[in-house]
C-alpha cells in the first residue's frame, strides 16, 4: 500500500494518470513491475519515500553502520543490512591484485543484495593519491605536491583516473579529498594538505568532480569525501587530534572555505575530524555540524564519522550510549565502527526506543545515506566494472602521474645554473630516497603507514633517472655515496622522511634530516663536485644551516610510483613550476610558520625557481 507521501511524489513524476485512478480508488491493474524504489525512472526522492516507507528499523539501523571488511561476515552483511563496508588503510584482500579486489567487493555486495529489501552497500577506502592499497594500481603524487602544482584541471584528472582504477574493482566511495588547511608543519598529515591558506584546498576541489563526475552515477563515478570536518589543521603544536583553539571567525576564515567550495561542488558526503574545537570533540559538534555544514552551507549528502571517531568523544577508550546518542544527535548520519558495530546498533535503538534519539534523526540520516546510493546507480549496477580493470596501473595514469609529479617540483636553488642536467652528464646518484618506491611514495600506499622497499610496482628517481639520461651517460649510485669522486658533473643526494600516517608522523622534536643522510650528503660534497639535493619528504625540513654547502636543492615532495617525473625537471624536460604551498621555516622552532605571521623564513609561500629566471 502506497503512503500518501510517497502517491504524491509519484503523481508528481509523472506517473499521473495510472496512478490517478488509484489516487480516486477506481479499480485499476497494479502496473506489473519493480517496487517504486527500484524504479529508476522516477525521481530519486520517489524511491527514497517509498524505500523508508518499507524500512523497519532495524533496516534503518543498519544503513546508519559501517564495520571493517575483516570484522564483519557475509553472512552478518544479509542479516545486519549494514549501509557500507570499509577497508581501513592496507586492508585488503589476498592477493592483492586488482582482480581480488573486485570479487572480494561483489561478494560482498551480494551477501547486501540478498537481504529483504536488496539495498547494496557502498565500500569505502582512502584511495588518497591514487588506487592506493591495490598493487599495481597508479600512484600519485601527495596533495602538498599537487598544491605545489597550482593546477586544479590536473587535480581533477587524477580524481577521474582514481575513479576509474576504484571503479574496476567495485569500490564506490572514496575518503577523499582531505581538505585539510596545514598550519604546522610539525603535524604527521601535513602532506595530506593542498597548502597553509583555504584558497589551496579550495581550488582543488576540482577532485570532488573528477570522484563523481559532474554528476553521481555516471561512468566510474565514485562517491567522494571531504575531510576532516572542521580544523584538523589548525591543532596546537599540530598535534594530530589534537585541539584547535582560535575565534569562530578565524575558523570561518581559514579552515571552513574549502568545505563550502566542495559542497558547492556537490561532494557526497563529508567526514568529521578527530580534533577538537576549543576543547570540544567535533563528532559532538551539533552547530559545527547541524548548524553549520548541513544548514548553513546547505550540504544534502551525508556525514560520516571517522574510524572509531566517536570513542574519542568522552576520552575514554570505547564507545558508550551517551557517545552514540551525542554524535547521532550532532548530526553524524553513518559511523565508522569496525570492529564493535553490533554494540552500536544496540546503543542507538536503545536511544530510539528510549527518545534520546528521534525518529526524524533516524529517517534523516537514511534519507541522506539512501539518496546517494540511487544517485550511484546502486541498484541498478551493484557489482564491480570490470572493463575498467584494464586502466589499473595503466599506461595512461602512469603517464598523467608522471606529468603530475614533475608539476609539483619546486626549485629551491640553483647556483650558477647547474640545473638542468645535461643528457650526457656524468652524475652519481646516492640517498636512502633515490631508488625505493616505497619511499618515494610515503604513508597511504598498500599499507596504512605506507612502508620502504618495492611495495608496488613503479619507476624509482633513480629509475628515471636512468631512463631521462641520455643512454650513453653514465650513472653510478651508491646509496651511502661511497665510490664517488672527482670525475663526475654533478652528484645528486635523493634524501628525506620515511614513510608515516597520521598521528604516527606528528614530531615535535626538529624537523631536521636523518644522520644517515647528512652523511652521505657530506660524502658527497667532500668529492668536490656540485652536490644537488633532492628532498622525498612530507613537509619542509629543516635545512638551514646545510644550505650554503649544497649547489641545488629540489622539494620533490612525496611523488608516488613515477620518479621519471622527478628526472623530467632535473634534465629540463619539464620546466620547475612548481611553487611552495607552504611556507618553508628557517628555523624548526619557528613552528607553527605561515605567510604573513611576521616571521622570517628561509622560503616565502608561493616560492619557487624557474630555469627561464
Ligand atoms: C583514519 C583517518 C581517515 C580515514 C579513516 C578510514 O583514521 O583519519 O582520514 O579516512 O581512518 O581509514
Amino acid at each position: 500500500m502506497l503512503s500518501s507521501s510517497v502517491k504524491a511524489r509519484l503523481l508528481g513524476s509523472g506517473m499521473m494518470a495510472a496512478l490517478a485512478l488509484v489516487a480516486y480508488g477506481a479499480p485499476v491493474r497494479a502496473e506489473p513491475g519493480p517496487a517504486p524504489y527500484l524504479d529508476p525512472r522516477l525521481s530519486v526522492e520517489a524511491r527514497v519515500d517509498d524505500l523508508l516507507d518499507r524500512m523497519s528499523l532495524d533496516d534503518k539501523l543498519g544503513q546508519m553502520t559501517q564495520p571493517e571488511r575483516r570484522h564483519i561476515t557475509p553472512e552478518e552483511i544479509t542479516r545486519y543490512r549494514v549501509g557500507s563496508v570499509l577497508s581501513s588503510g592496507g586492508s585488503a584482500p589476498s592477493p592483492n591484485t586488482a582482480e581480488k579486489w573486485a570479487d572480494m567487493y561483489d561478494g560482498l555486495q551480494r551477501a547486501a543484495l540478498a537481504g529483504r529489501l536488496r539495498v547494496p552497500i557502498m565500500y569505502g577506502v582512502d584511495a588518497v593519491h591514487g588506487h592506493n592499497t591495490v598493487v599495481g594500481a597508479t600512484v600519485f603524487p601527495h596533495n602538498i605536491g599537487l598544491g605545489a602544482s597550482r593546477d586544479p584541471a590536473l587535480v581533477r584528472e587524477i580524481g577521474a583516473a582514481t575513479a576509474e582504477e576504484m571503479a574496476g574493482t567495485g569500490v564506490d566511495w572514496n575518503f577523499a579529498p582531505c581538505l585539510c588547511v596545514a598550519r604546522d608543519d610539525r603535524w604527521g598529515r601535513t602532506y595530506e594538505s593542498f597548502g597553509e591558506v583555504p584558497e589551496l584546498p579550495a581550488m582543488m576541489t576540482t577532485a570532488v568532480q573528477g570522484l563523481q563526475g559532474d554528476e553521481l552515477g555516471g561512468p566510474a563515478s565514485v562517491l567522494a569525501t571531504a575531510k576532516h570536518f572542521v580544523g584538523d589543521g589548525g591543532t596546537e603544536g599540530g598535534d594530530d587530534r589534537g585541539d584547535t583553539r582560535i575565534p569562530e571567525e578565524q575558523l570561518r576564515a581559514v579552515h571552513l572555505p574549502p568545505f563550502r567550495a566542495a559542497v558547492k561542488r556537490g561532494v557526497g558526503s563529508v567526514m568529521i575530524s578527530y580534533s577538537s574545537w576549543n576543547g570540544l570533540k567535533m563528532h559532538q559538534n551539533r552547530y559545527l555540524i547541524n548548524d553549520v555544514l548541513k544548514r548553513e552551507l546547505g550540504f544534502t549528502g551525508f556525514v560520516v564519522s571517522d574510524y572509531n571517531g566517536i570513542d574519542e568523544i568522552d576520552g575514554a577508550s570505547g564507545f558508550t550510549r551517551h557517545e552514540v546518542t551525542a554524535a547521532i544527535n550532532a548530526g553524524i548520519d553513518m559511523v565508522m565502527v569496525p570492529t564493535e558495530w553490533r554494540r552500536f546498533i544496540e546503543y542507538l535503538r536503545d536511544a530510539v526506543r528510549d527518545g534520546d534519539v528521534p525518529m526524524s534523526r533516524i529517517d534523516d540520516a537514511n534519507r541522506r545515506i539512501l539518496t546517494k546510493k540511487v544517485e550511484l546507480g546502486l541498484f541498478e549496477s551493484p557489482m564491480a566494472d570490470r572493463s575498467y580493470l584494464r586502466t589499473v596501473g595503466g599506461a595512461a595514469h602512469r603517464g598523467l602521474a608522471r606529468r603530475a609529479v614533475a608539476e609539483s617540483q619546486v626549485l629551491l636553488k640553483n647556483d650558477h645554473d647547474v640545473l638542468p642536467l645535461d643528457d650526457d652528464d656524468k652524475v652519481f646518484v646516492a640517498g636512502g630516497s633515490a631508488d625505493d618506491i616505497g619511499m618515494q611514495s610515503g604513508g597511504w600506499t598498500i599499507t596504512w603507514q605506507g612502508a620502504p622497499g618495492p611495495i608496488t610496482p613503479g619507476t624509482t628517481i633513480l629509475d628515471g633517472i636512468r631512463k631521462v639520461a641520455d643512454p650513453s651517460a653514465k650513472v653510478d649510485y651508491s646509496r651511502d655515496g661511497n665510490g664517488v669522486d672527482g670525475s663526475y658533473d654533478a652528484a645528486i643526494a635523493v634524501v628525506g622522511e620515511k614513510p608515516y600516517a597520521e598521528f604516527l608522523g606528528d614530531r615535535t622534536d626538529d624537523l631536521g634530516l636523518d644522520p644517515e643522510d647528512l652523511r652521505t650528503i657530506d660524502r658527497l660534497r667532500a668529492a668536490d663536485v656540485p652536490v644537488i639535493v633532492v628532498l622525498v619528504s612530507g613537509r619542509p625540513m629543516d635545512v638551514a644551516a646545510r644550505l650554503p654547502g649544497w649547489n641545488a636543492l629540489v622539494a620533490a615532495w612525496l611523488p608516488g610510483t613515477e620518479g621519471a617525473g622527478v628526472a623530467d625537471v632535473l634534465y629540463g624536460d619539464a620546466e620547475p613550476t612548481g611553487r611552495l604551498p607552504v611556507t618553508w621555516m628557517r628555523d624548526g622552532a619557528q613552528q607553527p610558520i605561515n605567510g604573513g605571521d611576521g616571521k622570517e623564513p628561509l622560503f616565502p609561500f608561493g616560492y619557487g625557481l624557474t630555469y627561464s629566471g
